[in-house]
C-alpha cells in the first residue's frame, strides 16, 4: 500500500504478511474503537487481514468471523488469538463468494477492502437492524497514500450508494493521518432498515 504499490500490481498479501510490512494485529482502526457500542450478536469481519479488529470485537466479549484469503494472514490473527486466550471464528475464503447466510449476522465489518459487486451479498448477510462498519480508500489527489489499483478506490459519495437500504449513523470522508502518512478514506456506519 502506499507510494511503493502505486503501479497497479496485485499486492502478495501473505509475503507482506509474513514479512510483517502491515499494521499490527493489536491496533484496531479508530472508527471501530469509537463505535464498538454498537456491535452485538454475531459479526462478521470481511477481509480481516491478520485480525486487528476482530480481535479488539472478541476482546469485548462479541462473537466475531473472519473472512480471509490470506493464510499468513490467519496464522497471525489464530496466534494472537490464541496468546490473547480470545475465541475467533476463521473462514479462509474468498470474499467474491461470501460463504454466509442471508441475515445471519448483526454485524458486518470491512476495513480496506473493495469489491464493488459484492456490496449486495455484504448487505443480504446481515440482519435487519444490524450495523455495517466500512471503511477504505477514497480516489485522492496529490501525496496521499492510496493503492495502485484504481479499481480499489471509491470515488467522492460512492459508498453509501453502494448500501441503499440502510439508515446512515456516521458518513465522513476525508484525508486522515495513519502512521505518519496521510490517507484519503471514505467510513461509513449504517443501520440495516
Ligand atoms: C488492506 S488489507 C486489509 C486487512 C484488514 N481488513 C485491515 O484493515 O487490517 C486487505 C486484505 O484483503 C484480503 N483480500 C484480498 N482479496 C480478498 C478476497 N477476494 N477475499 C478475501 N480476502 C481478500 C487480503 O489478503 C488482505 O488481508
Amino acid at each position: 500500500m502506499g507510494k511503493e504499490n502505486r503501479g497497479g500490481e496485485k499486492p502478495d498479501w501473505d509475503d507482506r504478511y509474513r514479512k510483517g510490512s502491515y499494521d499490527d494485529p493489536d491496533d484496531p482502526h479508530d472508527l471501530l474503537v469509537r463505535y464498538r457500542h454498537l456491535f452485538e450478536g454475531r459479526v462478521a469481519d470481511i477481509a480481516m487481514g491478520a485480525g486487528r479488529d476482530a480481535l479488539f470485537l472478541a476482546s469485548q466479549g462479541v462473537s466475531v468471523t473472519g473472512l480471509e484469503r490470506s493464510w499468513e494472514g490467519l496464522g497471525i490473527a489464530r496466534k494472537a488469538a490464541a496468546t490473547g486466550g480470545l475465541s475467533l471464528g476463521m473462514v479462509q475464503g474468498d470474499a467474491a463468494r461470501l460463504p454466509f447466510r442471508k441475515g445471519s449476522f448483526q454485524g458486518v465489518i470491512v476495513f480496506y477492502f473493495l469489491l464493488r459487486e459484492i456490496a449486495p451479498d455484504i448487505a443480504a448477510v446481515l440482519d435487519r437492524g444490524g450495523i455495517l462498519m466500512y471503511e477504505t480508500f477514497l480516489k485522492a489527489g496529490g501525496d496521499a497514500e492510496h493503492p495502485g489499483n484504481p479499481a480499489f478506490l471509491l470515488e467522492r459519495g460512492e459508498l453509501p450508494a453502494l448500501f441503499p437500504g440502510f439508515d446512515l449513523i456516521h458518513y465522513d470522508e476525508g484525508l486522515r493521518e495513519h502512521r505518519g502518512r496521510m490517507r484519503a478514506t471514505a467510513q461509513l456506519v449504517a443501520r440495516k432498515r
